[in-house]
């Protein structure tokens, strides 16, 4: 098979990252006989360094055409001011609006080898394996905003969680579907005691549950009361669906379940077109250029590519047992040990990923 990835390295680690987790692809292609064909793409503040725009032309143009997307990350303290033009995350937000990517799964599954690397208990957090469906092209990130000067000299600015009922379809279904080939279970979560626009999707979610997926168990949880829950019984969620301010939130919360935000990859699908794949740390300006970032998010997110983007399970899951062989080996990078304790750095734990590919 042949297949065109486009990398999009962008910010602070995210090349490290990137480069690592095409040598894994080019190991997999070789190992299964693929050809892939990769074109690197600039984004984010790199992009604004290098042409002014935070999403150039050339990079949309590369995108529309490629089988799949492999992101790093975006942005850094170098293009933090407030007061800028443009910003790095411009150009991730406008790559989903434009690729129409409005599902982001999430996936957040604690590794049994790494469930002391949390800062929750381990009777807690064992055995979790939640999948998030966060919706990604609307709600309040996408919704009327605006900033006005008041005649009093103070200033006054909105934003505007806007949502139609096809937008909740859409995602509703999707993760409706997961959970049918899971544990059956679906959770919605929004905030429909106060916002009109969660009680669209909370009238719009029951319909489509009830016509469509009678058989799943459904319930719906208010955000704020979901942010407790994840913490005191994670175990209980199984496919999770949630708007786009909600799931951002949720998703960082939940990240911590696994120990380390370097473990968790993410995917964002449109109906059809390419997949966009990128781990869900950002791009670490602390670390970026040390040779220390944590590659395997983004080398599972490079599973989550094959899987969902070119249909290749064996090749996904191949990727999946070679990272928890790594682990299982005893292997970890910095952000998975406690201070002082050895660790790998990026190139070398990815090395231990293919010898793992390699038997
Ligand atoms: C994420 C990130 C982005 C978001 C930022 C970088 C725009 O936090 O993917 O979760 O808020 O969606
Ligand atoms: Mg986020």
């Amino acid at each position: 098979m042949q297949s065109k990835i486009v990398l999009l390295p962008g910010d602070g680690i995210g090349p490290e990252v990137v480069h690592q987790a095409q040598r894994v692809l080019e190991t997999i292609a070789k190992r299964f006989g693929h050809q892939l064909q990769f074109s690197e793409h600039l984004i984010g503040g790199i992009a604004i360094d290098a042409t002014g725009d935070a999403l150039p032309d050339a990079t949309t143009v590369a995108c529309k055409s490629a089988d799949a997307i492999l992101l790093g990350a975006v942005g850094g303290p170098k293009w933090d001011d407030p007061n800028a033009k443009t910003r790095p995350e411009a150009g991730l937000l406008k790559i989903r609006k434009e690729l129409g990517l409005f599902a982001n799964l999430r996936p957040i599954v604690t590794f049994d080898e790494l469930l002391d690397s949390s800062p929750l208990k381990r009777e807690i957090i064992e055995g979790t394996d939640i999948l998030f469906y966060r919706e990604l092209t609307g709600g309040l990130y996408f919704g009327p905003s605006g900033l006005e000067e008041l005649a009093d000299g103070q200033q006054r600015a909105f934003s505007t969680a806007v949502y139609t009922t096809s937008e909740v379809e859409r995602i509703v279904r999707m993760a409706a579907l997961a959970a049918q080939k899971r544990r059956n279970k679906l959770t919605m979560v929004d905030k429909a005691n106060v916002l009109e626009a969660s009680r669209l999707w909370r009238r719009v979610s029951a319909r489509i549950m009830k016509e469509e997926f009678p058989s799943i168990e459904y319930d719906v949880v208010l955000v704020d009361s979901m942010a407790m829950h994840l913490l005191s019984r994670p175990t209980s969620f199984d496919v999770v669906v949630t708007s786009n301010m909600f799931g951002d939130i949720l998703t960082d919360e939940a990240s911590m379940l696994p120990g380390s935000l370097g473990m968790l990859p993410s995917a964002s699908l449109g109906s059809d077109g390419p997949g966009l794949y990128e781990p869900i740390h950002g791009s670490a300006p602390d670390i970026a250029g040390k040779g220390i970032a944590n590659p395997l998010a983004t080398i599972l997110a490079s599973a989550m590519l094959l899987r969902h983007s070119l249909g290749l399970e064996a090749e996904a899951a191949a990727i999946e047992s070679a990272v928890k062989a790594v682990l299982a080996a005893g292997h970890r990078t910095a952000d998975l040990v406690r201070k002082g304790q050895p660790s790998l750095g990026t190139v070398a734990i990815t090395e231990h990923v293919l010898a793992a590919l390699s038997v």
